[in-house]
């Protein structure tokens, strides 16, 4: 499955089956996690055969069920770290897709007491990613348009398709609160108005747009 394959076909996934996630892809969730930690300074960790993460009543009310594995995002926190673990999460969940898994964003549906139990001292918890052999595959969300949040006369296909691949990116209660510029051969992106959860979704996007356009923009 190609990255555009995985963007197209990734939907947010609350249900699990008991399938185990099979020593080969944990070794290759391990390594994209190592990575992703170094490079974006944070502590990433896979954790596996840990149903305790989603045990909580607050992850039934959520409408989690059976989580047996999850990603979580933690590092030192600067003015950046909720950005950083966006991006970051979001390549993780990408290659989880590509190794045939299932995931969901949580920022709030989980048991941040168990999870803060597995911190190092020092550390902050972003959020955590549910991970696994999902009930169904999910399914497509409907979402916003282009044209309601991307604008610039002339835009390029690189700066299109970026946006494009960004609308399909998942948001915190599916919010988009986000828009790109182009302007001058060269792209920005910025959060819109308020909500929760915003840098991280920014993060989000950010890796969708750079992982197809090839270009980095700017961000605001
Ligand atoms: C930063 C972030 C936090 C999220 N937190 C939760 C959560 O606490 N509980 C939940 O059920 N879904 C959560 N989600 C999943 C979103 O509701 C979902 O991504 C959105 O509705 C779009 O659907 P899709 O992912 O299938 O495209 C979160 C998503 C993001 C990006």
């Amino acid at each position: 499955m190609t990255l555009m394959e995985a963007i197209e076909a990734r939907h947010s996934v609350r249900a699990y089956t008991d399938r185990p996630i099979p020593p080969e892809i944990r070794a290759e969730l391990d390594r994209c996690a190592q990575a992703c930690s170094r490079e974006g300074r944070l502590h990433i960790t896979v954790r596996y055969d840990d149903p305790d993460g989603f045990d909580s009543r607050l992850a039934h009310y959520g409408s989690f069920r059976n989580v047996r594995n999850y990603i979580v995002l933690a590092g030192e926190k600067n003015a950046d770290f909720n950005l950083r673990c966006g991006y970051y999460g979001e390549k993780l969940v990408l290659q989880a897709q590509q190794l045939g898994l299932n995931t969901c964003w949580a920022a709030l549906t989980f048991s941040k007491k168990n999870v803060r139990a597995l911190l190092s001292p020092g550390e902050s918890l972003c959020m955590v990613i549910a991970l696994g052999y999902g009930e169904t595959q999910g399914k497509p969300h409907k979402g916003k348009t282009y044209d309601q949040v991307a604008e610039g006369e002339g835009a390029p296909d690189w700066f299109r398709a970026g946006v494009e691949a960004a609308l399909l990116a998942p948001t915190a209660v599916n919010q988009q609160k986000f828009r790109f510029a182009y302007a001058d051969g060269r792209a920005t992106l910025r959060a819109r108005g308020l909500g929760t959860c915003l840098r991280t979704d920014l993060g989000i996007v950010l890796y969708h747009f750079e992982a197809v356009s090839g270009r980095r923009p700017d961000v605001l």
